[in-house]
C-alpha cells in the first residue's frame, strides 16, 4: 500500500489491518499512551474544497503521531492560479513526508500520486471518499463486532459516499442496498462490480431496501461543488430521506449513521438524527483514529 487514493485499490487484508490499527490507536489515545510513530513527519493537506472533520482529524492526528500539518489551501497555493498538479506534485516530494488532498475529480488525486514521490491520501474528492468509509467501517465493527451477515442501506444520492461504501461493503463482506432516484444512481462500474459480487443492489425503493437493515446510512442531496442545483435537488429527493417510518422498517437494533455535516428535515429528520447521535458523533470521532491508522501505514 503506497498512497490512500481509492478504496478499491485496497486488499480486504488492507483494510482490516488499517481497522485494526485504528482500533490500537484509540486504545492508546483513551488510555494516556503516547507513542510518536510519525516523529518529524511532515504531511501538507491541500483543500480545495471546505472541511470540518477531514481537516481537524488529520491536523489533530498528524500532530499527535509527532509529526506537523501544513494547511494548505487552494486560495493560497499556486495551484489555484493554474500552476500544474505534475509540477506541485514534484515540488512537494521534496519538502513533505506525505500529502492528503481535497479536491473536485479524482484525476487529480492520481495524478498527484503518479508524478510525486511521497505518499498521497484522498480526503475527498467527487468521485469517493475513503477515509470517511474507513472510519465508518470501524464504528460498525465497534456497535456490532463483525461485518459478517450484516445489511446495510445506503438512502439518497449516488455520489462519492455511495461509491466509497459500496466498495467498502463488499470488501468487508456486508450485503448493501441503494436506494436512490433513477438518474442518481452511483458510478455504473461500481455497480456492475458491486452487483456481481452478491452483495449489492440498487432500488428506488426505500422502503425495500431499509428493510430489515442492521445500518442506515445518508448523505446530503447536493454534495460541494452541486450548490446551484440544490433546489431541482430538494425535489427529487424528496422520499429518499431516513425518517421515523424506515427506521422502523430496520432491524430494532438498527444503526443510523451519517459523515456529516447534515440537513435536517432533508437526509434524515431531527428525531433520527438526535435519537442515533451517540453512533453519528463515535463516528465522527472515528475519523480521527482511521486517519492516524493510515498514515503510520503510508508514511512510516
Ligand atoms: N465527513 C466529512 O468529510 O466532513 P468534512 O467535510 O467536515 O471534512
Ligand atoms: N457528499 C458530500 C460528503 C461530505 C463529507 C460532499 O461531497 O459534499
Amino acid at each position: 500500500m503506497k498512497h490512500l487514493l481509492k478504496l478499491g485499490d485496497l486488499t480486504r487484508e488492507d483494510i482490516l489491518s488499517i481497522l485494526n490499527l485504528a482500533d490500537q490507536l484509540k486504545f492508546e489515545r483513551n488510555n494516556g499512551i503516547i507513542k510518536e510513530y510519525l516523529k518529524g513527519k511532515q504531511l501538507g493537506m491541500i483543500f480545495q474544497k471546505a472541511s470540518t472533520r477531514t481537516r481537524v482529524s488529520f491536523e489533530v492526528g498528524i500532530s499527535e503521531l509527532g509529526g506537523h500539518p501544513l494547511f494548505l489551501s487552494s486560495h493560497d497555493l499556486q495551484i489555484g492560479r493554474g500552476e500544474p498538479v505534475q509540477d506541485t506534485a514534484r515540488v512537494l516530494s521534496r519538502y513533505l513526508d506525505g500529502i492528503m488532498i481535497r479536491t473536485f475529480a479524482q484525476q487529480e488525486v492520481e495524478d498527484l500520486a503518479k508524478y510525486g514521490t511521497i505518499p498521497v491520501i484522498n480526503g475527498l474528492t467527487d468521485y469517493c471518499h475513503p477515509c470517511q468509509v474507513l472510519a465508518d467501517l470501524m464504528t460498525i465493527r465497534e456497535y456490532k463486532g463483525t461485518f459478517k451477515g450484516l445489511k446495510m442501506a445506503f438512502v439518497g444520492d449516488g455520489n462519492n459516499m455511495a461509491n466509497s461504501l459500496i466498495v467498502g461493503a463488499v470488501k468487508t463482506g456486508m450485503q448493501i442496498a441503494v436506494a436512490c432516484p433513477a438518474g442518481y444512481e452511483p458510478d455504473a462500474r461500481l455497480v456492475k462490480w458491486g452487483k456481481e459480487s452478491g452483495l449489492l443492489t440498487v432500488t428506488s425503493d426505500v422502503d425495500e431496501a431499509v428493510a430489515a437493515a442492521d445500518v442506515l446510512y445518508t448523505d446530503v442531496w447536493a454534495s460541494m461543488g452541486q450548490e446551484k442545483e440544490k433546489a431541482e435537488r430538494e425535489r427529487v429527493f424528496s422520499g429518499f430521506q431516513i425518517n421515523e417510518k424506515n427506521v422502523k422498517g430496520a432491524k430494532e437494533d438498527v444503526m443510523v449513521m451519517h459523515c456529516l455535516p447534515a440537513h435536517r428535515g432533508e437526509e434524515i429528520t431531527d428525531g433520527v438524527f438526535e435519537a442515533h447521535a451517540k453512533e453519528i458523533f463515535d463516528e465522527a470521532e472515528n475519523r480521527l483514529h482511521a486517519q492516524k491508522a493510515v498514515m503510520v501505514k503510508l508514511m512510516r
